[in-house]
């Protein structure tokens, strides 16, 4: 049993939609280049990406796997929820199509893609099955499909650090949509159960190391609020006092990832891969 509250899909959607929206060109810049970016090849790897392939990136955000799929010669469809991103996709890689559509009723037909793939998508979904059950149908028999997601706090400094924080000076509970869990996906056992439970075979989870990247202790919290739509949400809506605190308390934490470059907090992230049969 869990006292959890019931997720409404559709609100949550609205409020993902809306909260990329706005974060579209802070995103694509501190987080999709300098950090998300950083698994594309292994992603890239695990679904054996090569030139004629016919790959589908679902929630592409701003199309950084998109592209780098291109430079292997695949034929790319990226697919997301938010226009503002999609936008900023094109741009980046003409050679991609591009479409607005939802992970978890994908508009195109069984098996035409030889690849899926969801880069820090999955932890985005109200329905994650009904997402991998979609990218299952959507492949051709004996096509791979990956996805990724952050390990929990426990094992992931930076999202202790951001996190964390806000549980000691702060509160989790703020007025956002009742929300799928973050980390369920960053937990290797459930990635393994879920994707074979859905009918893949060769299942594959392994562990990334990520870094995130800031200039100077202050960029930290700043940086979240204007290029994440969850994280983001979370700092921006503390109170006046709590957010003072949680601010003070993220520079104080993050000066002990000081590097001659900057400041550089570790994190990791899961990739899982499985075959369609
Ligand atoms: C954390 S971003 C990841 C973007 C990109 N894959 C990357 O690695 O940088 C999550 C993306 O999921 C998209 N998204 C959220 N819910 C979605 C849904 N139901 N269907 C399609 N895209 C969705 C958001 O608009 C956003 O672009």
């Amino acid at each position: 049993m869990t006292n959890d509250p019931p997720i409404d899909s559709e609100a949550f959607k609205q409020f993902e939609r809306d909260g990329f929206s706005k974060v579209a060109q802070g995103y694509d810049r501190a987080i999709a280049a300098q950090v998300t970016s950083q698994v594309n090849k292994a992603i890239l790897d695990g679904v054996e990406a090569r030139a004629g392939m016919r790959l589908l990136d679902v929630a592409c955000g701003t199309g950084w796997l998109s592209a780098d799929a291109v430079k292997r010669g695949a034929i790319v469809t990226g697919l997301d929820y938010s226009e503002n991103m999609l936008v900023i996709a094109r741009s980046r890689c003409p050679e991609a199509e591009f479409q607005v559509g939802d992970a978890e009723n994908l508009h195109f037909e069984s098996g035409e893609f030889e690849a899926v793939v969801c880069n820090f998508g999955i932890l985005h979904f109200p329905n994650p099955e009904t997402a991998i059950a979609e990218s299952l149908r959507v492949l051709k028999p004996g096509g791979y499909y990956a996805f990724t997601c952050w390990t929990p706090p426990a094992h992931n400094p930076f999202m202790d650090l951001i996190l964390g924080t806000v549980q000691t000076y702060g509160t989790m509970d703020v007025n956002l949509p009742p929300a799928p869990p973050l980390f369920r996906f960053g937990d290797p056992d459930e990635c393994k159960k879920t994707l074979s439970a859905s009918g893949f075979t060769l299942v594959s989870v392994t562990e990334l190391p990520i870094k995130w990247t800031f200039s100077r202790p202050e960029d930290v919290m700043p940086t979240i609020i204007a290029s994440s739509a969850r994280l983001g949400s979370i700092l921006s809506m503390q109170t006046g006092q709590q957010r003072q605190d949680i601010e003070n308390a993220i520079i104080e934490r993050a000066k002990k990832y000081a590097t001659d470059d900057g400041i550089e907090i570790p994190s990791s992230a899961v990739l899982s891969v499985g075959r369609k049969p």
